[in-house]
């Protein structure tokens, strides 16, 4: 199974957190912020420089820039819990929109709302918290090949292998990025143990 897994202590805890269901939306709306800084460090440690030189108030040196663009893709609703972190890292960053919502019966996504920029080069981070069924990122990720997207990195906080062999399978070349590899998923496609619907436990839509 190809997945990126990242293993650092601070993941581990603000996962637990996140996880945690006495955690409330404003507590949980940090985290996630928190836990995507570190998953975008991850996503794009391959990223190619080009070399420059810099004028330091003592002498020129060899400095470097990020040589390639990157696009950010939330699909919402719960992909936009991970934005802000990508916005503040990567300040010149263009940013698309997927909505996309699963039948609560089905747990078959119906897309609803596109809007992306161009994306040609770049380096497309597609973020979706929670890669359940796969179902969801799949089709994400069909709209983003016919847009032009040739490196896609899938940066998503809880992954259930089922979704992460539906992705290996119709998409190799889409590297996934990961807080956690989970279980497996309940009757209802819910991961387990996960965390919860993300997108309700993000703004507080869910039953109380
Ligand atoms: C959740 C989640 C993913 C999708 C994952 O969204 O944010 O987009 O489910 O499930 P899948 O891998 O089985 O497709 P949801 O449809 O609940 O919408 P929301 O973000 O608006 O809450
Ligand atoms: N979407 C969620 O928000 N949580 C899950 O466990 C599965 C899909």
């Amino acid at each position: 199974m190809q997945i990126e897994v990242v293993h650092h202590p601070l993941v581990k805890h603000i996962l637990t957190r996140l996880r945690d269901e006495t955690t409330e939306p404003s507590q949980f709306r940090a985290l996630a912020r928190q836990l995507t800084l570190l998953l975008a460090i991850e996503a794009t440690r391959d990223l190619p420089l080009r070399e420059h030189t810099v004028q330091t108030p003592l002498e020129p040196t060899q400095g470097h820039s990020l040589a390639q663009p990157i696009v950010a893709v939330p699909i919402l609703r719960a992909g936009l819990g991970m934005l802000e972190a990508i916005t503040e890292l990567f300040t010149e960053v263009r940013v698309g929109y997927i909505g996309l919502e699963r039948d609560e019966q089905t747990a078959v996504a119906r897309a609803y709302y596109c809007k992306l920029p161009p994306i040609g080069e770049s380096r497309v981070l597609l973020l979706d918290p929670m890669l359940a069924t796969g179902g969801s990122a799949a089709q994400a990720v069909e709209v983003l090949l016919k847009a032009g997207a040739r490196d896609i990195v899938h940066i998503c906080v809880v992954a259930a292998p089922e979704g992460v062999q539906l992705l290996n399978e119709r998409f190799p070349q889409v590297k996934i990025v990961a807080a956690s590899l989970d279980r497996g998923l309940n009757d209802r496609k819910f991961i387990l143990p996960g965390l919860g619907d993300f997108g309700d436990r993000l703004y507080g839509t869910g039953a109380r």
